[in-house]
């Protein structure tokens, strides 16, 4: 069955995932405030829309690929697209944002008469392309089954996750799981070499011992034991540093919202944070390794009493 979608926001993300909507059969009205980036959805059959407003009016689906939580907000808000859209619409926020954000989109959604989905995803500028993208949804059991078929369009799996807000906190869970789990892995490295310990033979007893986890064995932050790592290819991403700062940083919103004693989660975001700003700002997350070997280095000369 075709849909017609209105496809707001056709960045890195959201223009190749509009693109595999098209290519399903869908029809797809784009909006983008940036004209390259509806240029280049325009040339993958991305209907060009005058305004989001305008491709909201006649949409079955609303869906949204932006930065952050206010774009979605003030997109939603007061004569935006929930005013516009006929009543009953299904609007799917796929960016990743805080879940307050999240759950008050909801509830503007709600009261304009429209059914809602927080669906944010795992899987990068590559699954957005391949159609082979992770969805974590939140919401209404039955909004989840009506974006299905349109999920699984653009990714090869969609979890539910329970009511509104509830795949943003599954995204910010898991990615601080991820973002503590690769500084622990990188600090190991870095006093494996002070040890005279090899890379390889690190990785050799932690793959396959109590170590082991995805930064280790996927994203392994050395080059060397894992070939299609991004540290073979001096840390071009894969998975952007700025965007772990930025996804940590939600995570520590929720951190303190929640009065959870959430340390390493607290200090995983500050450390990106400051990665990102820095050295990472174009690197692979994993890159934060050479950001933890060079304070090491410091702190080692200027213990033994060098210039740092
Ligand atoms: N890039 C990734 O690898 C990745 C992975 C997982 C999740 N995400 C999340 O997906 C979302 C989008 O990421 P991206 O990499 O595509 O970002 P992006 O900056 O490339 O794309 C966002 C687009 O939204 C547009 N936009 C902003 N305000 C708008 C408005 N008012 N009306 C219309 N368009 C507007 C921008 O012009 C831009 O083209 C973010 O929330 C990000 O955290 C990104």
């Amino acid at each position: 069955m075709t849909t017609t979608v209105a496809f707001i926001g056709l960045g890195h993300m959201g223009g190749p995932m509009a693109a595999n909507l098209v290519r399903a059969g869908h029809r797809v009205l784009g909006h983008d405030l940036v004209e390259s980036a509806l240029a280049d959805a325009a040339a993958k059959g991305v209907e060009r829309a005058g305004s989001a407003a305008e491709a909201a009016a006649i949409a079955d689906v609303v869906v949204t690929m932006l930065p952050a939580g206010r774009h979605v907000l003030s997109l939603y808000g007061p004569e935006g697209l929930l005013a516009a859209a006929r009543p009953g619409t299904l609007f799917v926020d796929c960016s990743t944002i805080d879940v307050a954000d999240s759950r008050a989109a909801h509830a503007a959604a709600s009261a304009a008469g429209h059914r809602s989905l927080d669906a944010p995803v795992s899987g990068g500028v590559v699954g957005a392309e391949a159609g082979t993208l992770t969805f974590m949804a939140g919401g209404e059991q039955a909004a989840f089954a009506e974006a299905e078929p349109l999920l699984s369009v653009m990714g090869k799996k969609a979890v539910y996750c329970g009511a509104a807000g509830a795949g943003q906190a599954a995204k910010i869970c898991n990615n601080m799981i991820l973002g503590v789990s690769m500084i622990a892995v990188s600090e190991a490295f870095v006093l494996a070499e002070s040890l005279g310990l090899s890379d390889q033979a690190l990785f050799d007893v932690a793959s396959a011992a109590s170590g082991q986890c995805w930064a280790l064995t996927v994203n392994c932050p050395v080059p060397g034991p894992v070939p299609g790592s991004p540290a073979n290819r001096d840390y071009r991403p894969g998975f952007a540093a700025p965007l772990m700062a930025k996804d940590l940083g939600l995570a520590a919103n929720a951190v303190r919202a929640g009065g959870v004693d959430a340390e390493l989660g607290l200090r995983a975001a500050e450390l990106y944070a400051r990665f990102a700003e820095g050295g990472g700002a174009e690197k692979d997350f994993s890159g934060i390794v050479r950001a933890i070997r060079a304070a090491s280095a410091t702190t080692a000369d200027t213990e033994k009493g060098a210039t740092p």
